[in-house]
């Protein structure tokens, strides 16, 4: 019944493994903004996915807090939207042993992620990076979560936690909503400013191929100065043959909210020279008021308290009925 009456449900989250980068606000927050006033939103911060790479406590404990402020400041409204941290609903782990009951060694061993990571933390590729998706599927299904707002590099576990809820339903009914990734048409990839080969990411070795959220503008002015273009002159998208400066145009038409096409069609003509200052100073206004207000809602401890506290209440009030709901299905006494 509740299905019926409610809005669409959306659920996203970001694990707080490093600062937030610019690729993770295009490819994700920006677009949770727009979706608070027609859905039913919660924004989550994974720091249990976190874990599943060695971190340091406090400063796991210092990022999960800045990461929330950068919602905050961006324009996630804690009284539309749940906004919390994902380990405060125990109720998420709890389903996510009785989900990986349900998922197979094999689809896990497929995922693009879990093998670039165990390449790159050969020496430590321990149980939780192997069932990451597991969790992130309970993260999703717990709320019957509709859509899922993400980045190009994280729908292949959308895909994995439909397989999922699938298997779960046909033995047990309809339990679980499917849901679908929703990606950007603009932002959904968002490249390293050196090797725009690779993904913008906060795990990057070059510093200067990754822009923070909470950049200053001087840094981000050099980062973008510095920023690897192809041979040829011409301000044209093809990731193919010309990756950074296809990168340059994505990010640019990001920030500026306008296609690719109307990017080019404003760059016409100029130099590359030319070109990546402007794009650095469209990031630069972007970030500007984000940085700011963050700023200064991390001064404000006791209210952050208070808003991820209430936001946890209000989450797991969602999420308890669930797990209820799927412990009597499969037989568990409750
Ligand atoms: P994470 O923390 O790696 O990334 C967070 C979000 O940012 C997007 N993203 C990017 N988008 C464009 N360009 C980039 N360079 C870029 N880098 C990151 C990601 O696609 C993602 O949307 N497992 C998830 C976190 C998670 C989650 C969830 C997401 C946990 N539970 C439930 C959705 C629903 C992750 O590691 O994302």
């Amino acid at each position: 019944m509740e299905n019926q009456e409610r809005k669409k449900r959306i659920l996203s989250a970001i694990k707080p493994s490093g600062d937030l980068t610019l690729g993770s606000y295009m490819g994700a927050i920006k677009n949770w903004i727009g979706f608070q006033d027609s859905f039913d939103c919660l924004y989550c911060v994974a720091d249990l996915h976190a874990i599943t790479v060695r971190q340091d406590p406090k400063e796991l404990r210092r990022r999960s807090l800045e990461q929330l402020a950068a919602y905050l400041s961006a324009g996630i409204d804690y009284r539309k939207s749940i906004v919390f941290i994902q380990s405060h609903v125990a109720a998420h782990a709890e389903l996510s042993w009785i989900l990986g009951c349900y998922a197979m060694f094999g689809e896990l061993s497929r995922m693009t992620q879990f093998k670039d990571k165990s390449q790159k933390n050969a020496d430590n590729i321990n149980a939780g990076l192997f069932t990451y998706p597991v969790l992130m599927a309970s993260d999703i299904l717990i709320y019957n979560a509709d859509l899922v707002p993400v980045g190009d590099d994280q729908k292949q576990h959308v895909e994995l936690t439909r397989d999922i809820a699938n298997r779960f339903n046909s033995v047990y009914g309809n339990v679980f909503t499917l849901p679908e990734a929703f990606v950007a048409p603009v932002g959904a990839r968002i490249m390293s400013l050196q090797s725009p080969e690779n993904k913008m990411s906060k795990s990057e070795s070059d510093p200067n191929g990754c822009v923070l959220l909470m950049d200053k503008p001087d840094d981000i002015m050099r980062k973008f100065k510095r920023a690897v273009t192809d041979s040829g002159r011409e301000i044209r998208f093809d990731r193919e043959n010309k990756p950074g400066v296809s990168n340059l145009i994505e990010i640019y038409s990001a920030a500026a909210g306008i296609s690719r096409e109307e990017t080019e069609a404003r760059f016409e003509g100029k130099s590359y020279g030319e070109f990546k200052p402007a794009v650095g100073e469209a990031v630069v206004e972007l970030l500007r008021p984000i940085r700011e207000n963050a700023e200064s809602l991390l001064r404000d401890k006791a209210e952050l308290e208070r808003i991820y506290k209430e936001g946890a209440e209000r989450a797991a009030a969602l999420a308890a009925r669930t797990l209820n709901k799927v412990k009597k299905k499969v037989g568990l006494i409750v």
